[in-house]
């Protein structure tokens, strides 16, 4: 499989803007520099679904932004499809697709059909030819009954699947999402996920980099992705092997009535909140050593405790940063 994106030691420091009360009051200070992108290096195969998981702040939007030719890198290069976006953006432009959540980019008044033919006159298509590739598109979303109304009145899914729609009027190889799930309903985003792994990886064969901060997501969409955290790669590999390192303790929250005293074990740590119904609801973070958890729900009952309910909870981003030590990074093969 030959290379889609290959980023090599990129940077990005933005300066932050000073508000015009900050100028008035400090007219010699110098703007902050802030560095949204470290040294990133990465190289993604075509036909694959990449991810790039990180916490807010990470450097996701940047490095899209920079594949799109919509930031330039402060230093270090991007190639998409062997092309350098430094030097050639109008070829890159052509290559790639960007499907970003913000939905004021859209003409509000207008349907989407016509916001869809807008877009691809404005990718050069002849009226006839823009016409056709909206029309095919708007019935690849399962928008077609939808079509004609206007873009204020859309759900965010609709909304979501008309973006993508726009991403795709110059038919590229290459489609960057960022956060596609983001505001959508837990039914219209697995709608959008198995649309995404489906239609456009496996049938139309599309490359697909996936920007996210929510790891079950990435652990099904994706073959390969990098964790990112302040601008650098923190892990990459596979899913399996970005877990696979981390020590093995699963997350419970349990409601129990009755409960006299929590019970001690070096196997698992509990915190405990006592609410007004008697009912006191434990996090409990055990150890996965096949035993403990059931040891910890018989140590409940012992102890005169009646289990409401017990839940397993995910850890979140953030947790699973906390877990994994560092990672000097490098470029991911
Ligand atoms: N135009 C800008 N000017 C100054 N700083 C910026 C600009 N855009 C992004 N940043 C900063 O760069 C860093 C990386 O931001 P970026 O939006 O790339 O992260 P992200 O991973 O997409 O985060 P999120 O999950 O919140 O979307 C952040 O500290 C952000 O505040
Ligand atoms: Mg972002």
């Amino acid at each position: 499989m030959s290379v889609a994106i290959l980023a090599e030691n990129l940077t990005k420091v933005y300066v932050k803007r000073r508000s015009l009360r900050e100028v008035a009051l400090r007219p010699f200070r110098r703007a902050e520099p802030v560095t949204a992108l470290s040294g990133l290096s990465l190289e993604t195969r075509t036909g694959e679904i990449f991810g790039l998981l990180g916490p807010n702040g990470a450097g996701k939007t940047t490095f899209l932004k920079i594949l799109t030719g919509l930031v330039l890198p402060t230093s270090g290069r991007a190639l998409v499809i062997g092309v350098d976006v430094a030097q050639d953006d109008r070829a890159v432009k052509r290559s790639i697709g960007f499907v970003t959540s913000d939905e004021r980019s859209f003409y509000w008044r207008l349907s989407g059909r016509e916001n869809l033919d807008f877009f691809a006159r404005l990718y050069g298509l002849d009226a006839a030819s823009a016409r056709r590739v909206s029309a095919d598109l708007l019935r690849e979303m399962d928008m077609e009954s939808v079509a004609d109304r206007s873009f204020m009145s859309y759900s965010t899914g609709m909304k979501q699947r008309l973006a993508i729609a726009r991403a795709l009027l110059h038919d590229p190889p290459v489609l960057c999402l960022d956060e596609p799930t983001r505001s959508l309903d837990p039914i219209a985003a697995k709608h959008l996920r198995r649309f995404v792994v489906d239609r456009l990886n496996r049938q139309r064969g599309k490359t697909v980099l996936l920007a996210t901060h929510n790891l079950p997501e990435a652990e099904e969409m994706c073959s390969r992705l990098v964790v990112l955290d302040r601008g650098r790669i923190v892990r990459q590999g596979s899913v399996a092997a970005i877990t696979a390192g981390l020590p093995g303790r699963d997350h419970y929250v349990l409601s129990v009535r009755g409960l006299e005293a929590p019970p001690s074990d070096p196997r698992w740590r509990l915190e405990v909140e006592r609410q007004d119904d008697g009912i006191a609801r434990l996090a409990a973070e055990v150890e996965r050593d096949g035993r403990a958890f059931s040891d910890l729900l018989r140590a409940i009952l012992d102890s005169r405790g009646t289990i409401v309910s017990c839940a397993r909870r995910e850890p979140s981003l953030q947790e699973v940063f906390d877990l994994m030590e560092p990672d000097p990074g490098g470029r991911i093969g």
